[in-house]
């Protein structure tokens, strides 16, 4: 190890809920988000990244371009000119050596500082509750000796709304653009194409007079410039430009004196509006900014952020008080307490949409990821969940069958990658349990939910559940276990794909599923546990018939597992189109797979034989590495046809042998119905971000709070690489892993459930679990080092017999003893 690998590029502080950022060249944009509800941005630890509205594709605000040279350029940068000095608070774009430098990424704002010759600026953005527009409140103070006179210039570069088209349309973009200036409110508008269909304009205000402005960007940076050293910037003097068509920007002047000690805030606003059709203009060829004053209104003042600051700052404790574990270990409660919580809520709110991996002009929200996230976030917002699951069911098609990705602005089912991955409707079974079993709402249930979104077409929700259970049972293979369709939750293993054109996507291509044997073990896991909470969810309705089918369905799965999924040390992963095993000690390469030891251990198949446990050792002998357990093993080395997509990555990325993190909690969960404690712990510190943080900052290389969806696995040229943060499944899984099945406090519908698995190691916790208006305080103490099981447990002084906590209101102590 160098000095390099053991760099430290900042650290978390608990108290704030922040991580701290002390060194700008971090080694790949560390970014936060801000927004929760419908005006989001990205913001990296130089303030790069950009803003939409509800949908990334279609209500881009500011522009970014992805993978550029060098990394991260387009953001929300503050130019300050002192003398012949032009630095960023940020450190970029102008890269000026600072004299100090922080971020501290909190929920939901960030707060960049930096100081130069005496003078301390510190931006804090974030994005007020309930408002669609990013707040960006510029501090400065003079420390110097000396009297200051800064030359102020922000810059934001718009978007032409749809984020693909301006990407590539240029014949037309470069000749639409528009703005308005108002010099009296410091206001830029940004309302291209306004003129024709759309009914919303962007604004950038500051709230002080401005001195000068610039909207055109090459007027402002110069065509040979970079963003650097824009000319205007180095010139020092606005140029007024008012751009037509090209590129629209949006840039304030503002000179400011400061004497020693001084201090002055500067409220910069960057908002989103959106007109009824009759309103739009207020005369010929003005837009009608009614809306925007008001909005502008609303934060001219230093009080005013200071309060909305506070809101959002009370929001979030709001929300992280639902759920609190004090057991000790700084590592484990900072996560579970603040930042798992906090990419719980992004992803449930992004999907897969928009990060630094993510385009934000690819997939809408996944059926399947959708309903996995929600799983994570359903304590802190269950109304947002109980609106999403509805959103999701109906995307559905009659037979259970269903969309996989719907976009978020229409809600509608995304014709381009279309239905057919068979794992899809299981999913719905899973998110709706969670939701129900949370909140003890099984009005849910009765909503009547449409079929691809046709009106006329409502059944109950629960109609839906019933059509998701039947699909699997209406589409099995040879040996009685699910076929796969396009894919199961491995979108990269395409057993009926048969690609050999590398200008098809394996993703969307027609498959030949026509005659196909392939069969997913994984999806046959999936249902078993799903299939039980469907059966007890119709039990609990008092539907025994039901019950008893869907039973007997799952009993039958069972069965065939057992009869045709085991391979005699783990789990088989499916069969292929014509048959042939996939993930058996027979196969050379891609010998086991980790989904379906996850998923048939989850459901405890072939306990009595010693299945479980036998698969979970082929685990941690063959998929076990330093960074977490790795897909499948052995990676593959050369592409094969009927598998597809999997096979396309180099051994030890992404879906061929990488850590692949969001399925690692299926193995932990697995270890934890085995009574593993001591296993399961030491793969969930593996991928815990606080544990990883301690040690490889620089090798991780992505931000140290949260969970990425990939780390390089140990086949790899550079293992424990990680990629792709935020914007996983992963945050869900884990969530759910240490809430329900390490610390054990598991929603159901009468109550808690209390079961943990620990380490042998650990002793005591406590848990502040708020549960449908109720508060419990749960004190779970394990003398004797057990890893499962509880001795007994007593609610407000009485013995309660099992482990069910039942539900009532007002505020209880439960003593827990293992
Ligand atoms: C991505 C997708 C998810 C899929 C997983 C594995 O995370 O969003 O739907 O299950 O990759 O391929
Ligand atoms: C690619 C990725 C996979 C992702 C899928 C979704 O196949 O490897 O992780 O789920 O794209 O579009």
């Amino acid at each position: 190890m160098t000095d390099m690998d053991n760099k430290r590029y900042g650290h978390f502080n608990d108290a704030q809920r922040e991580y701290v950022i002390t060194d700008p060249q971090t080694p790949w944009p560390w970014i936060n988000y801000l927004g929760n509800e419908d005006f989001f941005s990205l913001i990296s630890n130089t303030a790069g990244g950009y803003s939409f509205y509800k949908d990334a594709k279609f209500r881009r605000i500011t522009r970014y371009r992805y993978n550029d040279v060098p990394m991260d350029n387009n953001g929300r940068y503050f130019y300050i000119k002192d003398g012949d000095t032009v630095w960023n608070p940020g450190w970029k774009p102008c890269r000026t050596p600072l004299d100090s430098y922080e971020c501290r990424h909190g929920m939901n704002y960030t707060r960049i500082t930096g100081s130069k010759l005496g003078v301390v600026a510190s931006v804090l953005f974030f994005v007020p509750l309930h408002t669609a527009a990013e707040v960006q409140m510029l501090s400065l103070e003079n420390r110097s000796q000396e009297t200051k006179h800064l030359k102020i210039f922000s810059f934001e570069e718009w978007c032409l709304w749809n984020a693909a088209t301006d990407m590539e349309n240029f014949q037309r973009n470069f000749s639409t653009g528009e703005v308005e200036i108002e010099q009296q409110t410091s206001t830029i508008y940004h309302k291209t194409e306004y003129r024709e269909r759309r009914n919303h304009y962007a604004f950038y205000h500051v709230n002080t007079p401005i001195q000068g402005f610039d909207t055109d960007r090459e007027s402002f940076v110069g065509l040979y410039n970079e963003y650097s050293a824009p000319q205007v910037v180095v010139e020092g003097k606005p140029r007024n430009s008012v751009a037509h068509g090209w590129s629209p920007v949006a840039s304030h002047y503002i000179e400011v004196e400061l004497k020693p000690g001084e201090k002055r805030d500067l409220i910069f606003l960057l908002g989103y509006i959106e007109n009824e059709q009759d309103k739009k203009w207020e005369s010929k060829k003005v837009i009608n900014k009614e809306k925007a004053h008001a909005l502008m209104d609303r934060f001219a003042t230093r009080e005013q952020v200071d309060q909305a600051f506070d809101k959002l700052r009370e929001y979030w404790d709001r929300l992280l008080d639902i759920f609190v574990v004090d057991s000790g270990n700084d590592k484990l409660d900072r996560m579970v307490n603040i930042w798992n919580q906090y990419q719980c809520m992004v992803t449930f709110c992004m999907s897969r949409s928009a990060s630094f991996f993510e385009s934000g002009i690819g997939r809408g929200m996944g059926f399947r990821d959708s309903n996995q996230d929600l799983v994570g976030f359903v304590h802190q917002i269950p109304e947002r969940a109980r609106q999403r699951i509805l959103d999701i069911a109906a995307t559905q098609f009659p037979d259970g069958g269903c969309y996989h990705q719907y976009q978020p602005l229409t809600k509608r089912g995304n014709n381009d990658i279309g239905g057919g991955f068979n794992d899809d409707p299981c999913w719905l079974i899973f998110g709706t349990v969670a939701y129900i079993k949370e909140t003890g709402d099984f009005s849910i249930l009765d909503e009547p939910v449409t079929f691809d979104n046709q009106p006329g077409s409502e059944v109950s929700l629960l109609e839906h559940l019933k059509v998701s259970f039947n699909h699997v049972i209406n589409n099995l293979g040879p040996h009685r276990l699910p076929l796969i369709g396009r894919a199961d939750w491995n979108d990269c293993l395409n057993l009926n794909c048969f690609s050999m054109d590398p200008d098809e996507s394996f993703q969307t291509t027609e498959n030949k599923s026509e005659g196909s044997k392939a069969e997913s073990l994984m999806i046959a896991g999936l249902f078993v546990v799903t299939g039980r909470d469907y059966v007890s969810l119709c039990r609990h309705l008092g539907h025994n018939d039901e019950a008893d089918r869907a039973q007997k369905a799952v009993d039958d799965m069972v069965q065939a597992v057992e009869k045709s999924g085991w391979d005699g040390k783990w789990y088989l992963r499916a069969y292929d189109f014509f048959g042939h095993k996939i993930g058996s000690d027979e196969n050379e390469e891609g010998k086991i797979f980790i989904e379906s030891q996850g998923w048939c251990t989850m459901a405890a198949i072939g306990k009595e034989k010693g299945y479980p446990e036998r698969a979970l050792d082929s685990v941690k002998e063959r998929m076990e590495c330093e960074h977490g357990i790795v897909l499948n093993n052995p990676a593959f080395t050369t592409y094969h046809v009927e598998m597809g997509e999997i096979s396309s990555y180099p051994e030890g990325y992404k879906e061929n042998a990488g850590i692949f993190c969001h399925n690692n909690p299926w193995v932990i969960i697995g270890e934890t119905v085995a009574g593993r404690g001591d296993d399961a712990w030491r793969h969930y510190t593996k991928i815990l971000p606080s544990y990883v943080e301690e040690k490889y900052q620089t090798l991780h290389k992505v931000e140290p709070y949260v969970n990425c969806q990939m780390v390089a696995g140990k086949d790899a040229a550079c293992p424990g690489e990680g990629k792709n943060s935020w914007l996983t499944g992963t945050a869900a899984w884990m969530w759910y892993t240490v809430s329900e099945f390490i610390l054990g406090i598991q929603p159901d519908y009468e109550g808690l459930r209390i079961d943990p698995c620990l380490p042998s190691t650990a002793k005591e916790y406590t848990v502040k679990r708020r549960f449908r208006g109720a508060l419990y305080h749960i004190h779970v103490v394990n003398p004797d080092g057990h890893q499962k099981g509880v001795k007994r447990i007593s609610l407000d002084g009485k013995a309660v017999s099992g482990n069910l906590v039942p539900w009532s209101e007002g505020e209880h102590k439960v003593e827990v003893v293992m």
